[in-house]
């Protein structure tokens, strides 16, 4: 039998197998996503089709959408925040763990096709992080 050294043990003592049946799927998602870096997000059209899709954690939401050709998310100026078409409207449970919008956020949420609601974000300004794992989006009717 292999003897443990000092730290190994340690980490084994501080194991609590009963957590792992108190974790809600979003924490066991988290888990995944750190582990692989990648995470997994939700576009829901307005026809009520929705779409998941995965991506690294660092890109942004606009990316993940564009990278798959999601229709819904044109992004015509590709992220430099300069066309307000790649407007999203995040759910509710996620959209206080995004940072908020900044000024320049603020003031293009101003030209969104749709008129914008509080919830209202520029996914090109979006970034996936672990803790964003399941995150979930509506798409407005047009971005034109
Ligand atoms: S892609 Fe143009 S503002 Fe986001």
């Amino acid at each position: 039998m292999t003897k443990l050294n000092g730290s190994a043990a340690n980490i084994l003592a501080a194991f609590d197998p009963s957590t792992l049946i108190k974790n809600t799927s979003h924490e066991h998602h988290s888990r995944k996503a750190a582990m692989n870096n990648t995470i997994t997000v939700h576009f829901t059209a307005a026809d009520g089709t929705r779409t998941s899709i995965e991506g690294k954690t660092g890109k942004s939401l606009m990316d993940v959408a564009t990278s798959k050709n999601l229709s819904g998310i044109a992004a015509d100026c590709g992220g430099l925040m300069t066309c307000a078409t790649c407007h999203v409207i995040v759910d509710p449970a996620y959209a206080s763990q995004l940072p908020p919008a900044d000024t320049e956020e603020l003031a293009m949420l101003a030209f969104t096709a749709v008129p914008r609601q509080p919830n209202s974000r520029l996914s090109c300004q979006i970034v996936l992080s672990a803790a964003l794992d399941g995150l979930s989006v509506t798409l407005p009717a047009s971005q034109y």
